[in-house]
């Protein structure tokens, strides 16, 4: 199967904020790296972000320490990561390399952990056989990418998944902190006029707080005019990363991102007061993670997230 790349960077419009990696950024942040080889366990240290093969650097994590693992793998799909080409597998193939890398993670979950683990529908079954082998799988996350390369001869393929799994039946999730904005189309009042399971926001719009379902469409995948915007091909939208982490941790826990990409997990982690491990292989990626670290020192917000509050999709928003 073909590649998907659902990232348009329009790199020579002035509106650009793409953030993307100098020859300057890698000198300047390339020592911050860590490569694991002879870390004490016990000296193990928070909000770093290693490069390294995550089958490496997992050996050097203390184990049941982690409050929630995120998973964004390379699909089984030809993509390009920075140089290096990650090729379509069979079933097995695949399988068997998920399988080695959940093997490694799962050691170092606490029992009340919570794992996503993010995929498309093909690679979807392969990672499913395996998590319902050694998770709890809770629910299957379906969200809708705003973009899709359309088909003469099939549905356009607009959707991907996130796997919600527990390691035991004691686990944390926060529902009221992932509520969902609804405009209400009927504001119905009660007989003596009060206003019945709805509020107004400042601007007088009628809305009321909704569990939020498995069924996401209020979800930008970013683009060149958005400020998290980098030159990483599959980045997820930081918005994603704080609906996870709200739900599933508490301010100072610790979370888990071995395909840590651009950094979206640690940025959102560190945003909201989370502590975090990241692992990316390419160094060129583990530098623009540490550059958006740096830039979340000077600006927290996370688009998407006011007040919080969830706001539906592109609303516009004090934040562009
Ligand atoms: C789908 S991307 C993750 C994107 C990320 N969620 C973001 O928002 O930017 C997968 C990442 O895993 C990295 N990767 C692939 N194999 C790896 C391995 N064995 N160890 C660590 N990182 C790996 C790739 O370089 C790539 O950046």
């Amino acid at each position: 199967m073909d590649e998907i790349d659902f990232k348009d960077d329009n790199m020579t419009d002035s509106r650009n904020k793409t953030i993307l990696v100098s020859e300057e950024d890698i000198y300047k942040y390339e020592d911050e790296l860590l490569v694991l080889e002879k870390t004490n366990q016990a000296e193990f240290k928070d909000n770093v972000v290693i490069n390294q093969d995550l089958l490496l650097a997992a050996k050097y994590i203390p184990k049941k320490s982690i409050d929630l693992l995120f998973l964004d793998p390379p699909y089984n799909m030809r993509k390009k990561y920075n140089e290096t080409v990650f090729s379509e597998k069979s079933y097995k193939e695949y399988y068997n390399l998920f399988n080695q890398w959940i093997d490694v993670l799962l050691p170092l979950l606490k029992e009340n952990a919570s794992i996503y683990v993010c995929s498309e529908w093909r690679t979807s079954s392969i990672i499913f056989d395996i998590l319902n082998k050694k998770t709890i799988i809770r629910n299957r996350i379906v969200w809708q990418r705003d973009k899709g390369r359309g088909s003469k001869n099939n549905w356009k393929n607009n959707s991907e998944d996130i796997w919600f799994c527990t390691m035991s039946e004691d686990y944390y999730f926060n529902v009221e902190a992932v509520k969902e904005y609804k405009k209400v189309i009927a504001p119905y009042r009660t007989s003596s006029g009060q206003a019945k399971d709805w509020v107004e926001d400042v601007n007088g719009e009628k809305y009321r707080l909704t569990h939020p379902s498995n069924i996401w469409t209020d979800l930008t995948v970013p683009f060149w005019s958005m400020s998290e915007n980098t030159s990483h091909s599959t980045q997820k939208p930081e918005k994603m990363l704080a609906k996870l982490i709200l739900a599933s941790t508490k301010v100072g826990d610790r979370v888990l991102d071995p395909f840590l990409g651009s950094g979206t997990t640690a940025v959102v982690a560190s945003k909201l007061n989370r502590k975090f491990i990241g692992i990316e292989i390419e160094k060129e990626y583990a530098v623009l993670a540490l550059k958006r670290l740096d830039m979340a020192k000077e600006n927290t917000r996370i688009q998407g997230y006011e007040n919080g509050q969830f706001l539906p999709r592109n609303v516009k928003t004090s934040q562009e």
